[in-house]
């Protein structure tokens, strides 16, 4: 329920004209993420304090449309968003069983992202906004990300948040939802851009990660001793260039090496640094949860490693599902959720911003 209310109280820090809302109790979100290549809608109901149920999650691929490209064309992307999106919101208010009137806040990504295709998602999530009277909540993409381990949760615990995907590779010290601070990123390649590299020169199809991960079963991880970057003491930052150009001069000069022991032996040197610096950030932040999510983090080798290591080190390891690892609008529904409830909406003039940090 919304009222837009005079400012009354000379105390009030809030603007003439702000949308005051009456919060339901229960409240029904429509989420659209649309920050790269996927076309993704999904339908939430949450409460103030208790865990949210996902209604509906569609996602419209575009790896294939992409593929042939060798990554994502941004002009594809955008066409696609704009094809698939409406066929999309009608499957989810079907599959939740609901019609458009019973959404009570719709919501999108904002950034980061591609800005043709952050504005078909969410210039359409504004205009059902409008339309139908409700409230409008802009979603920082790498929020969703890093609270997607916690959705079964109904609270996000202070946890140090390893955000592992395609475009980014960030360290967070979460204290609570919405209380965030960096503690590492990457100086150049993101973990997933890393895969996707590599893939690419082992002429594996795109995206890289999944292949490299089938392929490194077959392979020996000590075959080649890639180098491990930034791993100085006390450093939280990444970097994978290194790695992938010393993967790069590996296959020049031995054009008949198996690229199984090549796949093995990057995504062992990946694994390493990411676990070693996830498990720094913690006793630095003294934190006893570790959060990882992101594309790169369906890989088993990293979730195992983790697992492994976490365990001895009594650290609780919170992994995104596998359905919410990859782009997915279910996390931004969680994350538009949390910041509704804490009463925060956005204007629907707002603008996105493609390169929106956390
Ligand atoms: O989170 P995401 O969908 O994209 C961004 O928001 O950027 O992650 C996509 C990334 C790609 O780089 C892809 O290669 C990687 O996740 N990925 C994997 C695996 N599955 C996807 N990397 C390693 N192993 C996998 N099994
Ligand atoms: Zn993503």
């Amino acid at each position: 329920m919304i009222a837009r209310t005079q400012q009354a109280e000379a105390h009030s820090p809030v603007a003439e004209s702000t949308l005051v809302i009456d919060h339901p109790r229960v409240a029904v979100f429509l989420a659209i993420e649309s920050s790269c290549d996927e076309t993704a809608v999904a339908i939430l109901r949450g409460e103030p304090g208790g865990a949210a149920e996902v209604l509906a999650s569609e996602v419209a691929s575009q790896i294939e449309e992409h593929r042939e490209h060798g990554g994502v064309v941004p002009e594809v992307a955008s066409r696609s968003h704009s094809l698939n999106l409406n066929a999309l919101v009608e499957r989810a208010l079907d599959t939740a069983g609901i019609g458009m009137g019973d959404v009570d806040v719709f919501g999108a990504t904002m950034g980061p992202g591609l800005a043709s295709s952050l504005l078909v998602g969410s210039t359409a999530a504004k205009a059902m906004a409008c339309v139908s009277g409700k409230p409008f909540v802009g979603v920082n993409h790498m929020e969703g990300h890093l609270l997607s381990p916690f959705m079964d949760r109904t609270a996000v615990p202070p946890h140090i948040g390893l955000i592992v995907s395609g475009g980014h590779t960030l360290l967070m010290d979460v204290r609570a939802a919405g209380d965030y601070q960096q503690m590492g990123t990457t100086r150049d390649d993101a973990a997933g851009e890393a895969f996707d590299k590599v893939g690419k020169m082992l002429g594996l199809p795109y995206p890289g990660g999944p292949g490299i991960e089938k392929a490194a079963k077959n392979g020996d991880p000590a075959a080649y001793d890639f180098p491990r970057s930034m791993m100085q003491a006390g450093e939280l930052d990444f970097s994978f260039s290194g790695l992938k150009t010393a993967v790069l001069y590996t296959l020049q000069k031995n054009p008949d090496a198996k690229i199984t022991d090549i796949a093995a032996s990057f995504q062992t040197a990946v694994v390493e640094v990411l676990l070693e610096k996830a498990i720094r950030a913690a006793k630095r932040a003294d934190a006893d949860i570790i959060g990882l999510s992101g594309g790169v983090s369906l890989n088993r080798a990293v979730r195992e490693a983790f697992s492994v290591r976490c365990g001895k080190e009594s650290i609780e390891l919170a992994v995104a599902e596998p359905g919410v690892c990859t782009d997915n609008a279910a996390m931004i529904g969680f994350a538009g959720l949390l910041r509704f409830f804490a009463g925060k909406t956005d204007a629907l003039d707002g603008d996105i911003d493609p390169n929106l940090r956390l």
